[in-house]
């Protein structure tokens, strides 16, 4: 159709057209799978056991009958994993986040969130009747004032915030966070998608900060980063995950995880509990990325985690680079608008486990010869 080829015409002159490659054959510097356990042995043994005990796909939502023993223990020790009550599982992170914010949060209530918040909180927050006003990222000066002047006028409020910023790598100051929320009386509703098994001793946000648990906190997090599988989970006080699993209408009408993906998220789980070097080996690596990287002639930000981006600035620059960087088989994306602001565009690199000394030779080869370009 013609207004089909005119918009992505639109898009391509924007420079912001996007593809889908098969990343086969390359090297990956820009996953999720930060601790490289996607294809631990443990847990593709557990994934297996369990697709040979339930077979492949759950069959129902969790409310039908797609709820098993499987999920139910998963849920449990994420609960115990993240110092909480309790625990629910959600089909994905997209769909915790677009979820539970219409449950915590409608109709004469407030919202306030972080200008750099991950697209699918935003879009949580836009499906909520409440309030929304946005402060600047990071700024609680910023957000303070907010609350000071609104807060009285609304019955509930609601801080969301990412723990790590998915694009900036950089953390929110939770301990900020906690005391505003206690002083105005918020809930505080933290995405650790990015901070689960990177940050603290891989107990995520909560941990890094030396904080523990409180009734008016709703922690989310994702199976599918350094977890290594697939999926997301809430986790808060027990009436909280009851009136989830009664309201949230991302949950009840769509089909629930895999029992395979939950086990092995489940020992992915395990693992991290019982390897706390893995965390110190995940800086160490960071350290060494962040090194290689400084060789470019762009800003480059480690902020403590695994989210290194290269801030290149202009679009056409980031695709070129990582058009080039391919070329030498190297997969690194470049992040454009609307996921990053514009003249913003970066090459999102992050550190894993999963990279070898040689690897990162490789990649410093080539950085190397691009700049000579
Ligand atoms: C901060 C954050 N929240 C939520 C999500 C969505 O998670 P999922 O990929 O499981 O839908 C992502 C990334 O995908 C993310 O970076």
């Amino acid at each position: 159709m013609e207004w089909i080829r005119a918009e992505l015409k639109k898009i391509e002159g924007e420079k912001l057209y996007r593809k889908r490659v098969p990343v086969e054959g390359l090297k990956d510097f820009c996953s999720n799978d930060y601790l490289g356990l996607k294809d631990h042995p443990r847990v593709v043994e557990s994934a297996k056991k369990t697709l040979k005990d339930y077979g492949l796909g759950s069959g129902a939502s969790q409310l039908v009958s797609g709820y098993t023993k499987v999920h139910a223990q998963l849920e449990e020790e994420l609960a115990g994993f993240k110092g909480t009550p309790a625990c629910v599982l959600f089909g994905s992170g997209y769909l915790a986040n677009v979820g539970a914010i219409p449950v915590l949060a409608g109709e004469g209530d407030l919202i306030l969130s972080d200008e750099l918040n991950h697209a699918s909180l935003i879009d949580g927050c836009r499906f909520s009747k409440a309030e929304r006003k946005v402060f600047k990222h990071r700024d609680y000066e910023n957000l303070e004032e907010t609350l000071k002047k609104e807060r009285h006028s609304y019955r509930r409020a609601l801080i969301v915030t990412d723990s790590v910023f998915s694009m900036d790598g950089d953390l929110a100051d939770l301990k900020a966070l906690y005391e505003l929320s206690d002083r105005y009386e918020c809930m505080l509703y933290i995405d650790d998608a990015h901070g689960t098994g990177t940050v603290g001793e891989g107990k995520g946000g909560l941990e890094e900060f030396g904080l523990g648990w409180r009734e008016n906190v709703v922690v989310m997090g994702t199976l599918s980063k350094a977890l290594g599988s697939y999926g997301a989970f809430v986790c808060g006080s027990e009436e909280l995950v009851e009136l989830l699993v009664n309201r949230a209408r991302s949950l009840i009408f769509t089909t629930s995880l895999p029992p395979a993906v939950c086990a092995g998220a489940l020992e992915s789980v395990r693992i991290i509990e019982e390897n706390t070097e893995l965390i110190e080996r995940l800086r160490e690596m960071e350290k060494k990325l962040f090194n290689v990287l400084s060789e470019l002639p762009y800003e480059v930000v480690y902020s403590g985690t695994p989210i290194i981006p290269v801030i290149v600035g202009d679009e056409g620059e980031a695709i070129n680079i990582s058009k080039k960087l391919f070329e030498k088989g190297i997969f690194v994306q470049a992040i454009r608008y609307p996921t990053v602001p514009k003249g913003r565009a970066r090459l999102r690199f992050t550190a894993s486990l999963r990279y070898s000394e040689e690897d990162l030779e490789f990649l410093s080869e080539a950085l190397k010869s691009l700049i000579k370009l």
